[in-house]
């Protein structure tokens, strides 16, 4: 048997250490919500390859329908010849997503060319050059969307001089005390020293932060945004790479920003789960605004291909069959319950436990203070869990949160199991 130190030795020398792996365990099967590693340990997957697998692991339906697809044809280009999936996925996103009025849908292949294409979109409908994003934002590593991203370390350093005309405003997170209002005014005093609003394209946002440590816009300010831009005829984007897709129970976080008070966004990005793990991305949007570019403006060769269009067909299928947005909030509940209970039992380091549906997190802090992020014991939190079999992801402007991104068709006694094992290591690491 190859051993994960023999294959880490081989990764370090054959692999720049720019790409960095949370965990030295090298994956090599995967089965709905569990995963084994190349020494055949077993693994509860609570990080679904960042946001993609919320229908697990080797979900037979996809499966099939990509098989079925392999045997037709694996590729020709969109831009050469169309192909039926790719106008079907179209149409039923189209259908579902929450946007105003009539809406079309291009795809693309990774979420950062479609948060690149998405901006490309609203230039060219606007003619304006500005884009206002948010700090601890996470929007992707190419050039503009690194821009657009709000943290430097270890995305930005290194890599400038940044493309032009990206600015950045503070996110409201009232954990750490800064309010809606105070995210507007800050917004508006932008609008004062750096950009006139006139001159703004786009402001882009998640909906949910997912790098930035799953803080969660309210509607108001959803809301406020929502005025600001009609305003000054300024587009919203949601970029909903890895919020959508049921995550938070709904297909989309904007789903329940609508719910609350009808507030859509202009364009919304989408792409990890939506394909359950086949690479494919896409811009959902107002059809006017849309068909802004220019014929062959937009594409790309591999640009929805036909592989991830039948998987994210597929994926929108299982989905509804498996009613997998109540099975998001129920996870998320049961998650959220045991970990507010160990907060309650005195495990003072244990934070804000918070998040919509299952995307949910936990601020690892010093002695319950919201402004003692602890990113050292939440490292530390996170490769104990690995040795008990626990796979997470960490996260977080401060580097002190920790995900829980389980796959949503996993059953209740693997939650369970999860949550049993996530409770000995922290009660060992509290009474240490
Ligand atoms: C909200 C958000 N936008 C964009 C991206 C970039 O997606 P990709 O890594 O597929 O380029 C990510 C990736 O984590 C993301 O979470």
């Amino acid at each position: 048997m190859t051993t994960n130190q023999q294959l880490w030795e081989r990764r370090e020398a054959a692999v720049p250490r720019g790409v960095s792996s949370m965990h030295q365990r090298f994956f090599a099967k995967g089965a709905n919500a569990v995963i084994f590693d190349a020494e055949g340990q077993r693994y509860i997957d609570l990080a679904t390859g960042i946001a993609v697998c919320n229908t697990g692991h080797g979900d037979p339906r996809i499966i099939e329908a990509v098989k079925r697809q392999l045997d037709l044809f694996s590729h020709c280009s969109f831009q050469v010849t169309p192909y039926e999936s790719y106008v079907a996925l179209a149409e039923q996103l189209n259908a579902i997503a929450p946007i105003d009025g009539p809406a079309k849908t291009i795809f693309f292949t990774t979420g950062a060319e479609a948060l690149e294409n998405a901006v490309k979109i609203a230039r060219a409908h606007t003619g304006r050059r500005g884009i206002v994003t948010f700090q601890g934002g996470y929007h992707g590593r190419t050039l503009l969307t690194l821009a657009m991203t709000g943290k430097v370390m270890p995305y930005k350093a290194k890599f400038g001089p940044m493309p032009t005309d990206v600015f950045h405003t503070r996110f409201p997170i009232a954990y750490h005390g800064f309010s809606d209002e105070e995210a507007i005014e800050g917004l508006k005093a932008l609008f004062a020293s750096s950009i006139e609003p006139s001159a703004v394209a786009a402001i882009v946002l998640e909906p949910v932060l997912g790098e930035g440590g799953f803080y969660t816009a309210s509607y108001a300010f959803f809301k406020a945004l929502r005025e600001i831009c009609d305003e000054h005829g300024i587009l919203l984007i949601a970029d909903e790479v890895q919020s959508g897709f049921a995550r938070t129970g709904r297909i989309f976080a904007m789903d329940w920003v609508r719910e609350a008070n009808g507030v859509t966004p202009d364009l919304l990005t989408v792409a990890k789960a939506m394909a359950g793990g086949f690479p494919i991305s896409g811009v959902i949007g107002r059809a006017d605004i849309m068909d802004a570019p220019d014929p062959g403006g937009l594409g790309g060769t591999y640009g929805g291909s036909p592989l991830g269009c039948v998987a994210g067909l597929e994926v929108l299928k299982i989905i509804d069959e498996d009613d997998l947005c109540e099975r998001a909030v129920s996870i998320g509940d049961r998650i959220k319950a045991r970990l507010r209970s160990l907060q309650q039992n005195g495990l003072g380091f244990i934070g804000d436990v918070r998040g919509p549906g299952a995307m949910i997190a936990v601020e690892i802090v010093k002695d319950r203070d919201p402004n003692a992020p602890n990113p050292v014991l939440t490292k530390a939190i996170v490769q104990a869990a690995a040795d008990q079999g626990l796979l997470m992801l960490s996260c977080g402007l401060r580097g002190n949160v920790i995900r829980f991104l389980p796959a949503l068709t996993a059953p209740d006694d693997i939650i369970d199991e999860a949550m049993d094992r996530l409770e000995a290591v922290l009660t060992r690491i509290h009474l240490a």
